[in-house]
């Protein structure tokens, strides 16, 4: 067993794991992740909490992001020769075990403690250990000349308005060719953690949730443009169950209140 020692913002990496670890050992799964699996059975950590019938559409939300982001990064190293994937908050994300992209370097950023039990665990994977908002320390040894996906999954809601502008801002600077690939929670859930059942027992606070993004990027850098943005209830629509029906029967309801979406910027 892996000893696990993670409290507040750092503990939330064993939500995404678990919930794709479900999804994994599921009946029809969309996503295969049997590395998730082997890393929860390996973990000195009790996941139960997380087997509440009740975090159903959280689980889906989850799977969903996972599929979005892995044909984000999918597409871009498919459209060029060489690329940098920055993970940042990276948590125990298995995408690069998962997607095995021949021509991407991978980078993962975390916390001290998170990188150390990372390193721990993916022994061959490129860890760099501190605060993701530092982006002139961390960044110093990646080629910023390649073109640089940068991903940010369950990361943005942590980081409040002016580390979000500070980070977008760094990241335009340091990177000529710089995609951004985020996730934005619901901005139903501005500012109100409560509100996430999933993180009750986590001390982990949710900062950021703007309805829309874009103007706080184009003050970070004027050169942010959107690429794409979809929203968790866009893909594998069958996992919805009736909430799909529901959303159907009233269209006037902005999903982006309820549910999370992917949003990917660039800069070029
Ligand atoms: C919900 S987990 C997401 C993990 C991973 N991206 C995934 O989807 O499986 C949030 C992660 O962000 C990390 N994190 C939060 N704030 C951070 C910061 N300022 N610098 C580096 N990592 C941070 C936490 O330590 C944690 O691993």
């Amino acid at each position: 067993m892996t000893a696990f020692n993670l409290s507040g913002v750092m503990q939330t990496l064993t939500i995404p794991l678990y919930f794709r670890h479900l999804e994994n050992t599921g009946a029809h799964p969309v996503l295969s992740d049997p590395l998730a699996t082997s890393l929860v059975n390996s973990l000195d950590y009790d996941f139960s909490h997380l087997d509440d019938p009740a975090f159903w559409p959280t689980k889906v939300g989850i799977v969903n992001r996972t599929c979005i982001l892995d044909e984000v990064a999918n597409e871009l190293a498919h459209k060029n020769s060489e690329i940098n994937i920055i993970n940042l908050g990276a948590g125990l994300c298995t995408r690069e075990q998962r997607l095995q992209l021949n021509n991407a370097n991978w980078y993962h950023v975390d916390l001290d403690q998170v990188a150390a039990l990372r390193s721990e665990l993916f022994p061959d994977s490129n860890i760099l250990a501190g605060d993701a908002l530092k982006v002139g320390i961390w960044a110093d040894n990646i080629d910023n000349r390649l073109p640089t996906l940068v991903i940010a999954e369950g990361f943005m809601m942590y980081q409040d308005d002016k580390q979000a502008r500070q980070l977008f801002e760094r990241l335009a600077e340091i990177f000529p060719r710089v995609t951004v690939t985020f996730e934005i929670l619901g901005w139903g859930h501005a500012y109100s953690t409560q509100s996430i059942k999933v993180l009750n027992g986590y001390s982990a606070e949710i900062k950021w949730s703007p309805k829309d993004p874009m103007p706080l990027l184009t003050e970070a850098d004027p050169r942010y443009r959107l690429l794409a943005a979809t929203n968790v209830q866009d893909v594998n629509k069958h996992l919805w169950r009736h909430y799909r029906w529901i959303m159907m029967m009233m269209p006037w309801v902005d999903k982006n209140k309820h549910s999370n979406r992917i949003v990917t910027v660039t800069t070029h």
